[in-house]
């Protein structure tokens, strides 16, 4: 497995693997891997001849405030897992490599209507950062196929319409939430929670099971869905930004008729800002 740092040394190996006719599948990440990425990495493993990694704590991305100087950076165990996965190339930058000059007045990536909703109402400019730096990505690597968890489904979504509005020569996949065995998604903010909190993090997967339970069950009363649920988020101690029912494919409010649905929520409990959605079928 390769481990660079320079866009000069990822540009070499893609044209090295486009030379042999390789097919590339990619997978973004900001490291402190776990096994939720290494799903993804495995998935690619299955569809592509290449499999490149990257692992870059993207600054663009993270608020004033928010815990950029103190995501955890764990680059030895993360390559030593991927080489476990059987990763081809991880791509390791430096800031300057994807943000040459300021990071400020540098060029951005916006997308409208998905890039303010729901998490971008907390967030602001969280999803401008990721479309940003996941364009940047995408023309430096130059993958045929790129695979995203379903755990962060607003970035999926807005992946997905990014790159087919902007033509980008790529597939956006999505794989299935790993979860704990207690229902909790996996995510590296988990490492933020006490003991305590963790065994209450896993009332963010029951409460959504219960909106998806009451859902298809025929309580087509979204509003109230959604306020119930986050009361009873309330109740077990978290602070919930938002539960919100939603259209799969493109996060517009539900109409009569769509069965297709998503609920989503974020919720903080202690420091670390929990995100969890699930599918629901309207019968
Ligand atoms: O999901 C993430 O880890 C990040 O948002 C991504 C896609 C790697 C962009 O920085």
């Amino acid at each position: 497995m390769d481990i660079v740092a320079s866009t000069a040394d990822l540009r070499a190996r893609v044209r090295t693997w486009r030379s042999q006719q390789d097919r590339i599948a990619f997978v973004p990440t900001m490291g402190n891997l776990h096994a939720g990425h290494l799903k993804l990495v495995r998935h690619a493993r299955g569809i592509a001849g290449r499999v490149a990694v990257s692992i870059f704590v993207n600054p663009m991305q993270f608020g004033p405030g928010e815990d950029y100087a103190t995501y955890p950076r764990t680059l030895e165990a993360d390559t030593a897992a991927l080489m476990q996965a059987d990763a081809d190339l991880v791509f390791v930058p430096a800031v300057d490599e994807i943000y040459p000059g300021e990071l400020d007045g540098t060029t951005r990536v916006v997308v409208p209507g998905l890039g303010d909703i729901l998490c971008g109402v907390f967030r602001p400019g969280f999803f401008t950062g990721v479309a940003t730096v996941v364009t940047r990505l995408f023309n430096l690597v130059q993958p045929d196929v790129a695979v995203f968890g379903e755990k962060d489904y607003q970035q999926l979504v807005l992946i997905r319409r990014m790159a087919r509005e902007l033509c980008l020569p790529v597939r956006i996949e999505g794989v299935a939430t790993e979860r704990e065995a207690d229902g909790l998604a996996m995510s590296s903010r988990n490492g933020y929670l006490t003991p305590t909190e963790r065994v209450t993090a896993a009332i963010l997967f029951h409460t959504l099971t219960e909106v998806k339970t009451a859902v298809e069950s025929g309580a087509l009363d979204y509003p109230t869905v959604e306020r119930t649920a986050m009361a009873a988020l309330t109740r077990a101690g978290f602070r919930p930004d938002y539960v919100s029912i939603r259209r799969a494919a493109d996060l517009g409010e539900p109409a009569a008729g769509d069965t297709s649905l998503r609920v989503l929520a974020a919720a903080w409990l202690g420091s670390a800002r929990l995100i969890d959605n699930l599918e629901i079928t309207v019968p």
